[in-house]
């Protein structure tokens, strides 16, 4: 969602703003721009893809050694070249990531003193405001912090002057951004996965700060102007974890990656590890003791990974367990109870909605927070008192795959975690939960070779415009997961039901015309779910039936039948959910979406 780099060096900084544009595409985008100093000003904008922006850019023969750059997400005002940034007032220009709430005030104000918008955008609001200040502080770096000072909302800049060739200005509140340091210059973007071409060495910026970038060096100030010291990490990230190789998509690739990020995430218990609450942080025995019922926060498909772990809570660990949308709890009046567990479930760890409820949740009393995170030093992470760093490695398709199986790998270690805790995990079950989940990549890679034969099923569900998911128990949310992957990334209007549900309404719509997809292993409620298939078959819909082998589901006329491997107990979600990944990915395929920035989304939401 919106993307931001920005650069000064020795060398021409626009191949580099392109490039790092280019990485931050998966973020989700509809226009792209940026601005560079060689003498004056120069802007270009492109209502569409990045590659527009550098074929202008090569049309121009544009070279420069400083430069702002931009992905746009509509929010303020339609996807277009006019509402595309840097938005500029005078010679200075802006890019800007986030909401300003309180722009139409400050709007209305420069109008007053004879300022004139041509963009529908808040962040032209930005500019001009900065500008304003430099009437009465000439200072640059000053009139950006009296200007922020003034932002309500969340906003991640980049701030370029013609009259201050020398330097360029960042901040953040709300929305991610990082400096990098590099050989050639000092460079700052939304995420890391922009600056490897130039560098690893990284320094992530807190709420709140504002730096000033220059040829060399950086310093960093506080919105009072305060000087603070900010730490120099070395990402772990290589340039290749970013790249496509031999594959088609990002979410191809993803997917793959499965048996790989699971070995990385469950690293711990490889060999001879046992289950232990260090696995959250040094402090999780302490904060995990007296806990008597867990809140899981999170959005999308990370609210999917608590509902499943919500079964796991209960019926292992014994822990009352709640798993709520993240918006909805952070509006709602709820009842806090201190001896709550919060754990907050996040890929990006820059989810607007989740970052507040886990807010919300700790101003209500709660300190025990948990973040389960893919992004280590994200806003989410640095707000939770425990992390758990899910080894998924950098997701890039908009379309939640790895992320979302190395979080049940995380809640499945959480769980016995709290059992063992509990007293409610002898010895041998502990040993047999922890020779599954060392066997887990293995039977990943297993369920990928299904690719072939569910690759022919999704080409007779390209066609149709509706789907329906059933599931049962902690597979119901597998069949949630199923749906939202398909409306997703191949725009087929797909629902999920608790099977059980079926005849409460949704057996309304079934005909020949509704595939209906089953998630059926061959767990204590299988003897349920094949009535409720019946129901289905009844009406004449046809049915896609993932069935575990000695499932005993018999193949026959509008049944179609996958076998996947031997039932996989607990872990047993993990597995359903890698065919349905796979059915999304050739269904979309098929019908020609652009699979890895489908319409209208966004990688990290973050904003409301
Ligand atoms: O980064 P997060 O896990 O907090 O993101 C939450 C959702 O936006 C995300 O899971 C979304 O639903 C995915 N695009 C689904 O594939």
């Amino acid at each position: 969602m919106c993307g931001i780099v920005t650069a000064i060096a020795t060398n021409n900084v626009v191949p580099v703003l392109l490039e790092g544009l280019r990485k931050l595409e998966y973020r989700g985008y509809d226009s792209a721009g940026l601005a560079v100093l060689s003498g004056s000003l120069s802007r270009l904008r492109a209502a569409g893809r990045v590659a527009e922006l550098a074929a202008l850019a090569d049309a121009r023969q544009l070279s420069a050694n400083i430069g702002i750059a931009h992905t746009r997400w509509a929010t303020h005002g339609v996807p277009s070249e006019r509402n595309a940034h840097p938005h500029i007032s005078g010679g200075l220009a802006v890019v800007h990531n986030g909401i300003i709430e309180n722009f139409e005030a400050i709007k209305s104000s420069l109008e007053a003193r004879g300022y004139v918008f041509e963009s529908e955008t808040d962040t032209e609001a930005i500019a001009h405001l900065v500008h304003s200040k430099l009437e009465t502080h000439p200072d640059l770096f000053e009139a950006v912090r009296l200007a922020t000072n003034e932002l309500v909302g969340a906003y991640a800049i980049g701030v370029l002057a013609e009259a201050d060739p020398f330097r360029a200005i960042v901040a953040r509140r709300g929305s991610p951004l990082l400096l990098g340091i590099g050989e050639q210059g000092m460079y700052a973007a939304s995420d890391t996965a922009a600056l490897l071409q130039v560098t690893r060495k990284v320094v992530y910026l807190e709420d709140g700060d504002l730096a000033e970038l220059r040829l060399d060096g950086y310093r960093v100030v506080r919105p009072d102007g305060e000087a603070v010291e900010r730490e120099v990490h070395l990402s772990s990230l290589s340039a290749d974890a970013v790249e496509l190789g031999q594959f088609r998509h990002y979410m191809q690739k993803e997917i793959f990656e499965q048996p790989q990020a699971l070995g990385n995430t469950l690293e711990m218990i490889a060999g001879g590890g046992a289950i232990s609450p260090q696995h959250f942080g040094a402090r999780a025995a302490e904060i995990f003791d007296g806990v008597r019922r867990v809140l899981v926060l999170a959005c999308g498909t990370s609210y999917h990974a608590g509902l499943v772990a919500r079964y796991w809570l209960e019926s292992v660990a014994k822990i009352p367990t709640t798993v709520e949308i993240a918006s909805e709890y952070r509006y709602r009046e709820s009842v806090p109870e201190a001896d709550t567990l919060v754990v907050v479930i996040s890929q990006s760890g820059e989810t607007a909605d989740t970052l507040a409820a886990l807010k919300h949740a700790k101003t209500l009393g709660m300190a025990r927070t948990l973040a389960i995170c893919n992004v280590p030093e994200s806003a989410i992470v640095r707000e939770s008192a425990l992390r758990f760093i899910t080894r998924a490695g950098p997701e890039i398709g908009v379309a939640s795959t790895k992320a979302f199986t190395t979080q049940l790998a995380a809640l499945a270690l959480l769980t016995l975690a709290l059992a063992k805790l509990n007293g409610r995990l002898p010895e041998a079950e502990e040993q047999r939960h922890l020779t599954a989940l060392r066997h887990l990549p293995v039977a990943v890679q297993k369920v990928l070779e299904l690719e072939p034969e569910i690759e022919k099923w999704a080409q007779r569900f390209a066609s149709k415009e509706h789907a329906l998911f059933l599931g049962r128990g902690r597979h119901w949310p597998i069949a949630m997961e199923g749906a939202l992957k398909l409306k997703e990334i191949s725009y087929i209007h797909a629902e999920a039901y608790a099977a059980g549900e079926l005849k409460h309404g949704p057996l309304a719509l079934v005909d020949k015309d509704m595939p209906v997809i089953a998630v059926s292993p061959a767990d204590e409620l299988l003897e349920k779910l094949k009535s409720n298939l019946q129901e289905v078959r009844a009406r004449g819909g046809e049915l896609y039936v993932f069935a575990d082998a000695g499932s005993e589901i018999p193949e026959s006329e509008g049944v179609h039948i996958l076998h996947m491997p031997e039932h996989y107990g607990m872990l047993s979600p993990v597995l359903h959910v890698i065919p349905l990944q796979l059915l999304s990915y050739h269904a979309a395929l098929v019908k020609g979406t652009d699979v890895d920035k489908p319409r209208n989304l966004a990688k990290s939401v973050t904003v409301e």
